[in-house]
């Protein structure tokens, strides 16, 4: 592998478990102002400094990430449909890579769209822009997306299309997490990080997910709606980190949660002078 193009995965990648936490706040693109993301900047904000990574377009990047922030950032670089669509795999690769390198990001993301109706165009463009990644040292996160249809979420499903990613030459692969997720592990060759999908019904659900996802051998996790729409999104991000840094048990997990939630709603009892 090419320096350029492992430094910026090991970026994406700094603690010595060897896993990341990657934030996404990538869904307007085709949901727009989803619930709780209406206003990207305000929600980012807080999180920024927990996540080792963050994933999303390059208007949000733009608009609502300062140029100052060090946290690497995976742009995704497909779309062009939306949920008022039926056919969410009708997409192309709506950014190109010259103005992913002007951004100075860590790595490409689009969706493959195994199964569906534009599987051969999704699987083609995954092609083209690992070319251009081997060229110019920009690492490429496929996405096992399953549009509508979650149901897709299952072990021999998602095997196959990490595999598929994978030999089609993307360095990193998200999917989702399954029953017999060491199947999905094993079957694919480059690392695999785990989105959460929609919100579950409780915090501990969603560290449930993490906590089994790591232990079957993913590299982290790469989740949105279970952090920024839960109650208390730092709390929630920190106590994510336990799980896939330091291989907390949930148990665990929920302390650093609780703890964290603790800590933030005694700061309104601070005065302004003494927090300073
Ligand atoms: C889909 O919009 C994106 O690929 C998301 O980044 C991915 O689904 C992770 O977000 P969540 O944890 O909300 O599913």
């Amino acid at each position: 592998m090419d320096w350029g193009l492992e430094n910026r995965i090991r970026r994406m990648f700094p603690v010595a478990s060897g896993n990341s936490v990657m934030l996404a706040v990538d869904h307007g693109y085709f949901m727009g102002p989803t619930r709780r993301l209406e206003n990207a900047k305000a929600t980012i904000a807080p999180l920024l400094p927990y996540a080792d990574a963050l994933a999303l377009t390059r208007g949000i990047l733009r608009s609502s990430v300062p140029p100052s922030a060090t946290t690497p950032v995976v742009l995704r670089v497909s779309g062009g449909a939306t949920i008022l669509k039926e056919d969410l795999s009708h997409e192309e690769v709506t950014t190109g890579i010259r103005d992913a390198l002007r951004l100075n990001v860590s790595a490409v993301a689009l969706s493959v769209f195994v199964g569906s109706p534009h599987e051969h165009e999704s699987l083609v463009h995954l092609s083209k822009l690992v070319d251009d990644g081997e060229e110019f040292g920009m690492p490429v996160l496929a996405i096992t997306a399953v549009g509508k249809e979650l149901e897709k979420r299952d072990a021999r499903y998602l095997a196959l299309a990490c595999r598929v990613s994978a030999e089609l030459g993307a360095h990193l692969v998200k999917t989702y997490y399954c029953d017999n997720f060491e199947k999905v592990v094993e079957g694919c060759p480059v690392p695999i990080v785990v989105a959460g999908g929609p919100k579950l019904d409780s915090e501990k659900a969603a560290m449930e997910l993490a906590h089994d996802a790591i232990a079957a051998g993913a590299h982290g996790i790469d989740m949105g709606r279970n952090i920024w729409q839960s109650d208390h999104p730092v709390a929630m991000l920190r106590s994510l980190r336990a799980i896939v840094h330091e291989r907390a048990t949930v148990k665990e997990a929920l302390a650093v949660h609780d703890e964290a939630v603790r800590r933030a709603e005694a700061l309104p009892a601070i005065s302004p002078s003494r927090r300073a």
